[in-house]
């Protein structure tokens, strides 16, 4: 059975503020079912491995927050950053544990911040990749049918294959600005990348020796501090001299072992508001409403205030409205690329 690793480190910035560096979004019930992003992220995995195969890795801040809503997983199946270093080092981190233990193994990868509707496709899919990751050193991503010109995404091109599962990439462009987003779109040549990676454990650590030499070799040392007291120490070391990198800049635009599989499952990714909102119930007016409100001549709005109060909105369109403890944001809900100016100018006003 593969090993499944969950990434659970992010912040979220462009959920602001309702995921908070305290509580980010994958620690959310975001979708109002009950469990949190991560828990239903968990589920999913539980049906396709065991769960001794899982690792979650985390920022250490947000440590005991996996503890209390995953309390099935082992302590030392919590992988504890030390500081935030971006998804490739988070991948190298765990593939190196891995290793460690099964240096033959398969690995799933997977963020924490997305939603998938048919279970079922999803795990029928997620099979098929981890069996064809048996043969050579192929990095397989899953590929989605895009709908947008999201900019928040990857986008693949790929060499047609008609009867193959497996399609090799031509190219990989990470977060590609609106134009090109659009182009690619367009074009219909293209499709988006989940954020899902099935991988041999060697064939990562390959990828990494030959696209990121410099992480690679930070770990060189692994072995003699990997589960012993002095693995966190090691870690602090390790981090505070690797790039903040994530694995979609650092090896999937790189390799040229990159595969894609093609998926339909009803897949969206959480990652903003933009896409939360897409993913909602609509009154006849194409809002959103998670408040006690009044609307007038207001369409195409998300409003999230909390109940205790009263909000009376008149003559918008296509606005966030979104109150929590000690922060009120109204901006267009189209706003994703301010959210980090957001975030950073709201800190400086404490
Ligand atoms: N442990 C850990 N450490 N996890 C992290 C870190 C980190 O430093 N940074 C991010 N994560 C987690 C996030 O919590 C999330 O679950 C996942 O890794 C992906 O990070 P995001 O920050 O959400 O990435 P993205 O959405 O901008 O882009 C990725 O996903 C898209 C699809 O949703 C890329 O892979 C894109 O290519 C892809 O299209
Ligand atoms: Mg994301």
């Amino acid at each position: 059975k593969p090993y499944v690793v969950i990434m659970a480190g992010g912040i979220g910035s462009r959920f602001w503020p309702y995921s908070r560096n305290k509580r980010p979004k994958q620690f959310l019930d975001i979708l109002g079912t009950g469990r949190t992003l991560l828990q239903m992220t968990y589920d999913r995995f539980l049906k396709i491995s065991d769960k001794s195969q899982f690792y979650v890795v985390t920022y250490k801040k947000y440590y005991d927050l996996v503890r209390e809503q995953l309390p099935d997983v082992p302590e030392h199946q919590i992988l504890k950053e030390p500081l935030r270093r971006n998804t490739a080092t988070c991948v190298a981190y765990a593939s190196y544990k891995i290793a460690l233990k099964s240096p033959d193994a398969k690995i799933i990868v997977t963020p924490s911040d997305q939603l998938i509707l048919q279970e079922e496709n999803f795990r029928e899919k997620i099979n098929s990749a981890v069996q064809a990751a048996d043969t050579e050193d192929h990095l397989i991503t899953i590929g989605i049918q895009p709908n947008r010109p999201e900019t928040g995404f990857g986008y693949i091109q790929y060499l047609d294959n008609p009867n193959g599962l497996e399609k090799k990439v031509k190219t990989f462009t990470e977060k590609p600005n609106v134009k090109l987003a659009k182009a690619f779109v367009e074009s219909g040549d293209f499709v988006w990348n989940s954020g899902m990676f099935v991988w041999k454990v060697k064939s990562i650590l390959k990828a990494f020796e030959q696209y990121m030499p410099e992480l690679a070799e930070v770990f060189e040392e692994r072995e003699v501090f990997f589960n012993t007291p002095k693995e966190e120490e090691f870690l602090k070391k390790a981090y505070s001299q690797v790039k903040s990198i994530s694995i979609d800049y650092g090896i999937m635009e790189k390799s040229n072992e990159v595969y894609v599989i093609l998926g339909d499952f009803g897949w969206s990714d959480l990652g903003s508001w933009r896409s939360l909102y897409e993913n909602q119930n609509k009154d006849s007016d194409n809002n959103v409403v998670e408040a006690n409100a009044l609307l007038y001549d207001t369409k195409d709005c998300y409003i999230k205030v909390s109940p205790q109060k009263l909000v009376v909105v008149q003559g918008l369109s296509n606005y966030l409205i979104n109150e929590t403890e000690n922060v009120i944001l109204i901006c267009k809900l189209d706003a994703e690329k301010k959210f980090r100016e957001f975030v950073s100018d709201a800190k400086e006003k404490g």
